[in-house]
C-alpha cells in the first residue's frame, strides 16, 4: 500500500472527502488491525483520539468503571469528563474480578486495560466479558500492551478493542495512530461519525508507516518477548532489584490469568530498583544501549521511571518500566546489569 495523500475524490464513486469516507490507506490499516482483532475497525489520529471517540458515545450522567492502574491519558480523560459533569468514574482494582462483575451490571462504560500499565496486572477478561452487562453498556479493552497477536478481547466477548498503533503495530517510534475494533455495525457507524465530526483523522505518512510496521509485527513480537522473558528471569535474581513484574514469570500474581488468556507474555517488564528514586534515576542515566525514553512497543528498548510522569506519582518511586526491543539479549543484559551495579555503588 503506497502513501495515499488525498482529501478529495472525484465525485460519483465510493468516496467524496477523506474525513467522511476515509482513504484507501486508512482502509488498509483498518483491514489489517480489524482482521487481527477479529472485528471491524476504524482508524484515528492517535490511540487517545480513538479512546476519546468511545467515551464520546456516553450520554450525560453515565457511570464509567476504570482500572486503578491504567494509561494516565485515559485516567486523565475520564477525570476531565467527571469534573465537567459528563459522567462519574468508579476505580476498580484490575484483579478484583468480583468488583468488575458488579460494575458490569451498573456501568455504562466498563473500561479495561490488560495487562495494566505499568503494574502489568492481568484482568480475568474472560470472566468479566461473560458477566451480564447493563443494557446499552460498552465494555472496552485497551489491547495495546498485549497486541492482537497475544490477546483477542472481542473473541472473549468485549464490545471494543483499542490499539494505540503508535506502539507495537507501528513498531518504530515514528508515528502516532490508533485503531478501534468492534463487533457491532451500529457502534462502528457511531465511531465513524465521531471521527468525522471531531476530525481526529490519521495522517497519510503515519498510515503508510503503520501498514509497513504491521508487516513485521509478528517477527518483532516473537523476538522481543523472548528477550523480555530472559531479562525478567535475570532481573528476579539481580541483587539490586527489589521487585520484578512480568506476566510470564510463575511468581507474577496474575500469571495464571496470563497463561489462560495470552498467546505470549508480551515485551513489557516493570521492576523496582533497590533503593529510592535516585537509584532508579541513576540506572536510567547509566544506560548506553537502552534508551531513556517514554513510550513502548518499538524495535529499540526504552526505559522510564514512571513515577516521574505527571499523573503517575502514586506509583513506587523506584519503579522502572522497560519496553524490551529486538536487540541482542546479551547486549541488553550487559547494559542493564552494569547500570544496576553502578547505581548501587553511586
Ligand atoms: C496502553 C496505552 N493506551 C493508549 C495510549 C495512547 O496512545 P497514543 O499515544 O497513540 O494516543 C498509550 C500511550 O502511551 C498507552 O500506553
Amino acid at each position: 500500500m503506497p502513501p495515499w495523500p488525498a482529501s478529495n475524490f472525484v465525485l460519483g464513486e465510493r468516496r467524496a472527502y477523506s474525513r467522511d469516507d476515509g482513504t484507501p490507506g486508512w482502509d488498509a490499516l483498518e483491514e489489517i488491525v480489524g482482521g487481527l482483532e477479529g472485528g471491524s475497525s476504524i482508524s484515528f489520529a492517535s490511540g487517545m483520539a480513538g479512546i476519546a471517540a468511545i467515551f464520546e458515545q456516553l450520554p450525560t450522567g453515565s457511570v464509567v468503571a476504570l482500572p486503578d492502574d491504567c494509561y494516565q491519558g485515559v485516567a486523565g480523560l475520564a477525570q476531565a469528563g467527571q469534573s465537567r459533569g459528563r459522567w462519574t468514574v468508579h476505580c476498580v482494582a484490575v484483579a478484583d474480578t468480583t468488583h468488575w462483575i458488579k460494575m458490569c451490571g451498573m456501568a455504562d462504560l466498563i473500561w479495561l486495560e490488560s495487562p495494566s500499565n505499568p503494574l502489568l496486572t492481568v484482568a480475568d477478561l474472560d470472566i468479566i466479558c461473560a458477566a451480564p452487562r447493563k443494557r446499552g453498556a460498552i465494555l472496552g479493552v485497551d489491547n495495546t500492551f498485549a497486541t492482537p497477536l497475544n490477546q483477542r478481547p472481542l473473541a472473549l466477548g468485549a464490545d471494543v478493542a483499542v490499539q494505540s498503533v503508535t506502539k507495537f503495530i507501528g513498531g518504530h517510534s515514528d508515528l502516532l495512530g490508533g485503531v478501534v475494533s468492534v463487533r457491532d455495525a451500529k457502534l462502528l457507524a457511531a465511531l465513524r461519525q465521531a471521527r468525522e465530526l471531531a476530525g481526529a483523522t490519521p495522517g497519510t505518512l503515519e498510515t503508510f508507516l503503520a501498514v509497513r510496521g504491521a508487516r513485521t509485527l509478528a517477527l518483532r513480537l516473537e523476538r522481543a518477548q523472548r528477550n523480555a522473558m530472559t531479562l525478567a528471569e535475570r532481573l528476579v535474581r539481580h541483587p539490586n532489584v527489589a521487585v520484578t513484574r512480568y506476566p510470564g514469570l510463575a511468581s507474577h500474581p496474575t500469571h495464571e490469568a496470563a497463561r489462560r488468556q495470552f498467546r505470549g507474555f508480551g515485551t513489557i517488564i516493570s521492576f523496582d530498583v533497590s533503593g529510592d528514586s535516585r537509584a532508579a534515576d541513576a540506572v536510567c542515566a547509566g544506560l548506553q544501549l537502552l534508551q531513556h525514553a517514554t513510550s513502548l512497543g518499538a524495535v529499540e528498548s526504552t526505559i522510564e521511571r514512571r513515577a516521574s510522569v505527571p499523573g503517575q506519582e502514586h506509583l513506587p518511586p523506584n519503579l522502572l518500566r522497560l519496553s524490551v526491543g529486538i536487540e541482542s539479549v546479551e547486549d541488553l543484559w550487559t547494559d542493564l546489569d552494569r547500570a544496576l551495579r553502578n547505581a548501587a555503588i553511586g
